[in-house]
């Protein structure tokens, strides 16, 4: 078989076989087919489809393109959450500690940023000497103790997925559904879950604009998992504006750690973290129903118990001991922080999304090249909600920039994409549905 003829089948729309997928994912691992045919192929991919059977093939070579863990020695569930992608999605970082505290197990392999989408493992290694790429027997010993672990794509896991991730992100290859099924599931499925609850976002900040396509790509997630013997739900939650308050990667940790503290919770990203946690422990058997799962999460975060495991996640995985006594002295900060005020006061309407996750790439919060480093200090703070009231004493945001001409180009971007009204917009419900 030929890699070149691989991909000119695909291009010429014609459907791939077990064996050619098998083959390509092969080369990919080992080496063999080089960046720019898997480049060639996400968009051939991309521009015509998999069928429901690619789709399925794609999704286990990637996840046996690696290792595929084996719990067996835990005595609860193991679970995990993955989203679809969105901008200021800090759930992760607090969903699982909180899941560790209500006793299920979490080994959580996150991905780094992808398009104008943040990337949990990118928000971790903002954290000085947390490891997000540990050894398999770190990983393995701190979900044990801990009962989490959020570490980033290691070399051995899903490797075939961290080759094509990191060539889709640069190369305008990610909105397809069939290729974002095979992302998130060959990462999880290796990860041996036995019970995943997906979140995937429609709105203007998701890859999946409207409702219909992100329920046909949750629909997809779902049966390719049943497919592969693992449970999985998943919910629709909106993406028309940034998730909480922080956009970034460094903010994003502290606006985590002050969820858990309980010091401030944004109230749409209280919602959702509450509920795809409740669904996972319900999925689980650890509770009959949601609202008891739920007020059970609410008991845990307010004795500090998920604070706890996460302090402890941190520093079994290389992080400071004392990193939540001193969460500011750890992070890094940016040499500017100044407020951005609207263009016109009034309550905001609306907000282009993507554009403000893009706007985060030109901060260097996000990257135009697979090998690039990272201003992690970047981003966004205070950001206004859609039915907030703003004006030239009440900003939109406040910017975390490395100099006034970052600053400058984030406070364009945000005034350009936040639109305010003399009305008060309808609110929409942070869910809009559950799907089995
Ligand atoms: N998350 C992933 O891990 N992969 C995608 O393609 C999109 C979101």
């Amino acid at each position: 078989m030929l890699p070149q003829e691989i991909i000119r089948r695909k291009r010429d729309r014609q459907e791939l076989t077990n064996e050619e997928i098998c083959f390509f994912i092969k080369g990919i691992t080992d080496g063999s087919i080089a960046d720019c045919q898997i480049g060639s192929f996400t968009m051939a991919a991309f521009l015509n489809g998999l069928s429901a059977e690619e789709t399925a093939s794609l999704t286990l070579a990637m996840r046996d393109s690696g290792e595929i863990l084996k719990w067996s020695k835990l005595d609860a569930p193991i679970v995990d959450k993955h989203s679809s992608g969105g901008v200021g999605d800090k759930i992760s970082l607090m969903l699982a500690p909180m899941l560790a505290a209500a006793g299920v197990y979490v080994p959580m392999i996150s991905g780094r940023g992808l398009g104008h989408t943040g990337g949990t493992s990118d928000k971790l290694d903002s954290i000085p000497g947390y490891n997000t790429q540990p050894s398999r027997d770190l990983f393995f010993q701190t979900v044990k103790d801990v009962g989490c672990a959020i570490i980033g794509q290691t070399g051995n896991l899903a490797p075939a997925d961290k080759k094509i991730y990191a060539i889709r992100d640069v190369s305008a290859t990610v909105e397809s559904i069939p290729l974002i099924t095979a992302s998130i599931l060959s990462k999880k499925l290796a990860a041996g879950l036995d019970n995943l609850i997906m979140d995937v976002k429609f709105g203007n900040g998701a890859f999946m604009e409207d409702i219909d396509t992100a329920q046909e790509l949750a629909r997809s997630i779902v049966d390719v998992a049943k497919l592969a013997g693992t449970q999985a739900k998943a919910l629709l939650t909106d993406m028309n504006q940034v998730l909480g308050t922080t956009v970034g990667n460094a903010v994003e940790v502290k606006e985590a750690v002050d969820y858990l503290k309980g010091s401030y919770r944004d109230i749409r990203l209280h919602n959702i973290t509450l509920n795809l946690a409740s669904e996972l422990l319900v999925m689980s058997k650890c509770f009959d129903n949601i609202n008891d799962a739920r007020g059970n999460l609410i008991k845990i975060l307010d004795s500090g118990k998920a604070l706890e495991v996460f302090a402890h996640m941190i520093a079994n995985l290389g992080g400071p001991a004392d990193f939540i006594e001193k969460t500011d002295k750890y992070l890094p900060q940016a040499a500017i922080i100044k407020p951005v005020f609207p263009l016109c006061a009034g309550y905001v309407e609306s907000m282009n999304t993507r554009n403000i996750g893009l706007s985060i790439i030109g901060l260097k919060g996000g990257r135009t090249t697979p090998e690039q480093k990272l201003d992690y200090a970047s981003g966004y703070t205070s950001f206004c909600q859609i039915g907030d009231y703003v004006d030239e004493q009440t900003p939109i945001a406040f910017v975390h920039a490395a100099n006034e001409e970052d600053y400058n180009f984030a406070a364009d971007e945000l005034q350009r994409n936040i639109i305010t009204s003399i009305d008060k917009p309808k609110l929409l419900p942070p869910i809009f549905k559950t799907m089995e």
